[in-house]
């Protein structure tokens, strides 16, 4: 069990140096608001007198609605934007407050933290990582993954592995990003989508996004995975694709649990012996992660 209680292959390699910094929030103008769903906006945002932010695929920023409330979203974008992207769902005081940001708002953010899906690094060796990568999201669990699915198939048009998206969501009018998805396909990756209740004008895939895996058409013994959605639907994928013979050190999750500070203080985050905000959000599956994941938030 001891040899279990740390992530031994996920160093945390974005430690900030001065925390104290990392509690004081920059302010980001909103450049562009786009309503994905019903409940879904995507906020573009600039900094107001600093560089943008670098960051990794994967990774998340705590974002305030002044006078509201502050919350943990991940970045949308990929590094290489000119622009920080964020999709909110509308679900409570502080998402709905950013949801209603609209261009010239100031929000303020602080990060970036935590772990990411070790993506960009494939840049500077798409010739040798051939591996396929296959990205299930479920939702709005597509955001974290939006980045790094961008990144893939631009390392995958340079001769990287393929990449395979595989998206569910409970109806169509609940799929987001559905104009990168044509962009991806366009760019030769495999994009399959399917919602768990049709609607009279649906006509693609209907079930579960786990009854996608086993058609999409990669080889799961040399394809690694990104999962990102509910944790019952990470876990019943992660197990398909072990069952299907997928190396599950190959497997990533993000989860997501209550973030308050963001660098390690206060402790919201705790999942088992790990702090999300610090060890996650992006885990590999194997080992301890895999039973943690049937716990619930305290
Ligand atoms: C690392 C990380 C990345 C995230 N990325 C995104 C993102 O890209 N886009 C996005 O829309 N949301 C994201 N979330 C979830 C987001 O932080 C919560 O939805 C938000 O905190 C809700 O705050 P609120 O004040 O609007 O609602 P509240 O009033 O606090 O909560 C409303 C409802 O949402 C539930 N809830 C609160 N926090 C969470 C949570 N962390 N996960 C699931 N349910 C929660 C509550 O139990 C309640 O039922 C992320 C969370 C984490 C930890
Ligand atoms: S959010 Fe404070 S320790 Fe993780």
């Amino acid at each position: 069990m001891s040899s279990d209680r740390t992530l031994p292959t996920r160093p945390f390699r974005d430690a900030p140096h001065d925390k104290r910094g990392a509690l004081t929030p920059t302010l980001y103008r909103v450049i562009e608001r786009i309503r994905e769903t019903s409940d879904v906006t995507t906020l573009l945002l600039e900094p107001l007198d600093e560089p943008l932010m670098t960051y990794r695929c994967g990774q998340f920023n705590m974002l305030s609605s002044f006078g509201v409330g502050e919350i943990a979203i991940s970045l949308s974008s990929a590094p290489s934007e000119p622009l920080l992207r964020h999709s909110v769902r509308d679900v409570g005081a502080v998402s709905h407050a950013l949801c209603q940001r609209t261009v010239g708002d100031l929000v303020g953010v602080r990060g970036p933290f935590g772990s990411d899906w070790l993506v960009e690094c494939d840049n500077d060796n798409a010739e040798t990582d051939v591996r396929d990568t296959v990205v299930v999201a479920g939702g709005i669990g597509l955001a974290p993954l939006r980045g790094a699915v961008e990144e893939l198939v631009r390392t995958s048009e340079r001769g990287g592995g393929r990449v395979f998206v595989l998206v569910g969501a409970r109806e169509p009018a609940q799929i987001v990003f559905t104009a990168d998805h044509d962009s991806w396909e366009a760019r030769g990756a495999t994009v399959l989508v399917t919602v768990d209740r049709a609607t009279p004008t649906w006509t693609g895939r209907v079930g579960l996004v786990t009854s996608l895996l086993a058609d999409a058409g990669f080889d799961p013994e040399h394809s690694r995975a990104m999962l990102c959605g509910p944790e019952i639907m990470m876990r019943f994928t992660a197990r398909a694709l072990v069952d299907l013979g997928m190396n599950p050190e190959g497997i990533l999750v993000s989860l997501e649990r209550n973030m308050q500070c963001g660098v390690g203080w206060c402790g919201h985050c705790q999942l088992g012996p790990f702090l999300l905000c610090r060890d996650g959000p992006v885990v590999p599956y194997a080992g301890l992660v895999s039973h943690l994941l049937t716990q619930r938030e305290l």
